[in-house]
């Protein structure tokens, strides 16, 4: 067959890359996404000027919260991501620059609205600016990833002016814009910082992986990736053992996990293989971690005590 040729391996790693999994967390951000984006276009629609609200989406690094608020932007059919004629950005979404000083986050924003600085101005213009632009571009939502980032190398003076200042976006007088922050578990004290912004914010969580709930689901996800990759499931991989090794080798975040199948399944596929099998797995990890097999999760008899994170890190460094 064409397909299986060895050239064709780029094109369906993408096509394999290209599939969201869902799961509850999402489905809960969504949910909330539609809630407020509907309350918000009633609101429009009748004239009214209610507060905008905050939802932020938690979780550590490859948990998924960068492919998840992409996916929600690019599939709700209803939003307008970039109208050349009339300016109309339903939502803008950046990632937090470093620093995160007020003045820094105010320009970048302004950046993503498309309408980048060309000459020095203070904090207060440029968030003024950036409120005029929203308003312009009838913006509903700001999305800013990495949003712990918020807090680094920060002084406490700078944080307050820089929650101070979102607060400000969500109860503007005249064109209130919701917010929608993505980060890690630092995002939490960001947002515990100050009583009025928790009382802003639904909070929804990417939970861990559970080695010894959620290989069920594992087993079901790689046969669904498997099969989507034109190759029939190994034995030795849909078992409960290897989806508590597969869990653990992705440090339990369910991104990372579903990354490292398709890296398996490459593996798989430029080994010509009919199916994927252990080894192709521990291939994978000793290219990516560049580690020996007593620290390889798929080899190893104790792979529980291992560090996979450390590991992978180390490895991507490299
Ligand atoms: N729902 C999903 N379906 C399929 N693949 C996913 C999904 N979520 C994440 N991934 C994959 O997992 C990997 C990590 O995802 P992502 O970059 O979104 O994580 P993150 O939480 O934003 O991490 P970080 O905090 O490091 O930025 C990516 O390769 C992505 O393609
Ligand atoms: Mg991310």
């Amino acid at each position: 067959m064409t397909d299986q040729l060895p050239t064709n391996i780029p094109r369906r790693i993408l096509a394999l890359r290209a599939i969201f999994s869902t799961n509850r967390a999402y489905r809960q951000f969504e949910e909330r996404f539609r809630y407020l984006l509907e309350r918000r276009r009633a609101e429009i629609a009748a004239g009214v000027i209610a507060e905008a609200r905050c939802v932020a989406l938690i979780g550590a690094s490859g948990s998924g919260k960068t492919t998840a608020v992409r996916h929600l932007i690019t599939t709700q059919t209803d939003l307008i991501s970039n109208d050349p004629e009339t300016g109309r950005m339903d939502v803008a979404s950046l990632s937090v620059p470093t620093p995160a000083t007020l003045k820094f986050v105010g320009q970048t924003t302004l950046a993503a609205l498309g309408f980048p600085l060309r000459r020095e101005k203070t904090a207060q213009t440029i968030w003024d600016m950036v409120k005029d632009h929203l308003a312009a571009r009838r913006t509903l939502f700001l999305h800013y990833d990495e949003a712990q980032d918020l807090s680094r190398h920060q002084t406490p003076k700078e944080l307050n002016s820089v929650v101070t200042t979102l607060k400000s976006l969500m109860q503007h007088p005249v064109w209130p814009v919701g917010l929608i922050l993505t980060g890690t578990e630092e995002l939490k004290t960001i947002v515990n910082h100050d009583a009025q912004l928790a009382r802003r914010v639904y909070p929804v969580e990417f939970p861990r992986l559970n080695p010894l709930l959620d290989t069920d689901r594992v087993i079901h996800l790689l046969s669904h990736y498997t099969e989507r990759a034109g190759m029939s499931v190994g034995d030795d991989v849909a078992t409960t053992e290897f989806a508590a090794r597969l869990i653990h080798a992705a440090d339990r975040e369910f991104g990372l996990l579903i990354e490292l199948a398709i890296s398996a399944l490459e593996e798989a596929m430029r080994a010509e293989a009919e199916k994927p099998e252990v080894i192709h797995f521990t291939h994978m990890f000793r290219k990516r971690a560049g580690c020996i097999d007593g620290l390889n999760p798929f080899v190893a008899g104790d792979f529980e005590r291992i560090d996979c994170r450390r590991l992978l890190d180390r490895g991507g460094e490299t």
